[in-house]
């Protein structure tokens, strides 16, 4: 049986809160070499399978939280107003509400995100994780980290990794209420490290990861073998990133994304995400590689492309793939 996310977080809460009048917090958006799909619990967003990931520098979301003068809360997202019955709105003021008990001082929340709009990353990490570490300033909570992480998670799983940079485990927990399901920053530093964002499609996706997590793990038999291949690639990629064995690292990261989206395609109704564009993409990097290039993808639930390659390779990267955007975003270690 589920404990309600009200709950958990109640029991870390001071008995009065504290508001102040302002707070502002920036997290960064993250991408997974070893990926989180499926949840033992769709309440608390607790993961099947531990999952690992990069953050992305200073490419993410920036969240204040102010007083509001107008008696009601206010919610902007990109600097535009959101009518409160708006999905993003509802979404941040239905997080908020777990953190403020009976206080029914009003405020105004507003999220910018930097992320570049044709790069096909989600926010949703970057968004929670910024949201939250702002609550906690705002109300005076001083949570740890790892409640920050564990809260962060209860927005999107994957945003327990977008409190920290740089490599980023999110250990998967066994307890009911989820308080030990939280990220913890890797003491790993790989200079030169990159990932590279190649947009091919755009459109909203149909399903999201929340219901499409749910439904691979309700329909596809192939889902069965993932969660112990996403156990065995996290100890991997660990080791790659230590000896920065880019080779190791990418074709784990590589083979992890394709194993996943291999459940997905396995689901019924069956879900794939990717579109022609992708696939023709895939190929050319296929290719680059044969040709030489130590260059290896990852996808998440979504058409686009993420690369993982090293900073030496990057001049033959741009001239195979002239649109890739922001090859040298993710350098938190130069
Ligand atoms: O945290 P969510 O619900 O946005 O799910 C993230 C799922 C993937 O991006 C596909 C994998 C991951 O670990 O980030």
């Amino acid at each position: 049986m589920s404990i309600s996310k009200q709950e958990v977080v109640s029991r870390y809460l001071p008995e009065v809160l504290q508001p102040g009048t302002r707070a502002e917090a920036f997290a960064p958006s993250n991408i997974a070499l070893c990926k989180y799909w499926g949840k033992r619990d769709v309440e608390l967003n607790l993961p099947i399978n531990s999952s690992l990931s990069i953050s992305l520098g200073d490419l993410g979301s920036l969240t204040s939280i102010t007083e509001s003068e107008i008696g009601v809360d206010q919610v902007y997202l990109n600097d535009e107003a959101l009518s409160a019955d708006s999905r993003f709105a509802k979404k941040v003021l239905a997080f908020l509400e777990l953190f403020r008990r009976e206080l029914r001082q009003p405020v105004i929340v507003r999220t910018t995100n930097n992320i570049p709009t044709a790069a096909g990353l989600a926010s949703s990490a970057s968004g929670f994780a910024a949201l939250t570490l702002a609550i906690n300033d705002f109300y005076g909570l001083e949570l740890s980290d790892n409640c920050l992480s564990a809260f962060a998670r209860m927005g999107s799983g994957s945003a327990s990794r977008s409190i920290y940079q740089g490599f980023v485990e999110w250990n998967k927990g066994s307890s009911v209420d989820g308080m030990d399901s939280c990220a913890q920053q890797l003491d790993y530093k790989w200079p030169g490290f990159r990932i590279g964002l190649l947009k091919v499609a755009i459109g909203e996706k149909k399903v999201d990861s929340r219901a499409g997590m749910q439904r691979t793990v309700e329909s596809a038999a192939l889902y069965g073998a993932w969660p112990q291949q996403a156990e065995n690639d996290l100890v991997t990629i660990k080791r790659a990133i230590v000896d920065r064995d880019l080779q190791l690292l990418g074709q784990t990261a590589e083979h992890n994304a394709l194993s996943m989206h291999a459940t997905m395609i396995a689901s019924w109704p069956p879900l794939l995400y990717w579109q022609p564009e992708s696939v023709a993409a895939m190929h050319r990097v296929w290719e680059l590689r044969e040709s030489g290039v130590s260059i290896y993808l990852t996808m998440d639930a979504g058409p686009n492309l993420k690369l993982i390659y090293q900073q030496a390779d990057e001049s033959r990267i741009r001239d195979a793939f002239p649109e890739l955007l922001d090859v040298d975003i993710v350098a938190p270690f130069d």
